[in-house]
């Protein structure tokens, strides 16, 4: 898989990419992840990337010449175009996975208002958000969106249980607590039952803490 992102800062995409697991998965040869500055595309003499708002407005939008021609250049009959924006779907876990069986990926990242609308008409396929706040700019979403799509490539994590365990993988269910030792830490125990080796009953200990967490944290889950 190739992931290219294409952005005005691509220190803050790569950063969080070039670290283990995903750093790994780069150096086994599993992804091939670039970071562009559209900066580049541009033929102004100052290197302008974005301009006023027609119809008038507050900041500034980026313009469609230098976009246009990045993609241009990048893109294959393969690719997928994402645009990063708060105004796109919320991206979850499903959307990871169907990502994660893409041949080609540019994730193109907004910055100021966003980006000229006539880029997502002509170019982007799937726009997406990371959840509902907003960012000073989309290379950390777009670093977000890689990291949840290259941590499922076969072979990127060591241990290939770990994913059908997580939460998500049931969408509708939280992860129960965990706990390490020491069984006994400052007379706070683990709870029984982990220790027991009664396999039936840790299972169903998990998932009574498993729906008790989401009622909690996650109602909306449960419909
Ligand atoms: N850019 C700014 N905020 C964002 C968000 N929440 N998701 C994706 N891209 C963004």
């Amino acid at each position: 898989m190739r992931i290219d992102i294409l952005t005005l800062f691509p220190e803050i995409a790569l950063a969080p990419l070039s670290e283990s697991i995903i750093q790994r998965a780069r150096a086994a040869g599993l992804v091939e992840i670039f970071a562009h500055n559209i900066r580049d595309w541009s033929t102004d003499k100052h290197k302008r990337t974005d301009d006023t708002l027609c119809g008038g407005g507050q900041g500034m939008l980026m313009m469609p010449g230098p976009i246009f021609a990045a993609i241009e250049e990048l893109r294959t009959p393969d690719s997928k175009v994402v645009l990063m924006t708060p105004q796109g779907k919320v991206f979850k876990q499903a959307i990871a996975k169907e990502l994660s069986k893409e041949k080609h990926l540019i994730l193109l990242c907004g910055h100021y208002e966003g980006v000229d609308h006539r880029v997502i008409e002509q170019l982007v396929d799937l726009e997406l958000s990371i959840g509902d706040y907003v960012l000073t700019n989309g290379a950390i979403a777009a670093a977000v969106v890689t990291d949840a799509i290259v941590r499922l490539l076969p072979g990127a994590l060591g241990d290939e249980r770990s994913h059908q365990e997580e939460s998500f993988s049931d969408p509708n269910l939280l992860e129960a607590p965990a706990y390490t030792r020491p069984i006994d830490f400052r007379g706070l125990k683990v709870p029984d039952v982990l220790i027991s080796g009664h396999h039936a009953k840790i299972e169903a200990w998990k998932k009574e803490q498993a729906l008790e967490r989401t009622k909690r944290n996650r109602p909306d889950l449960l419909g």
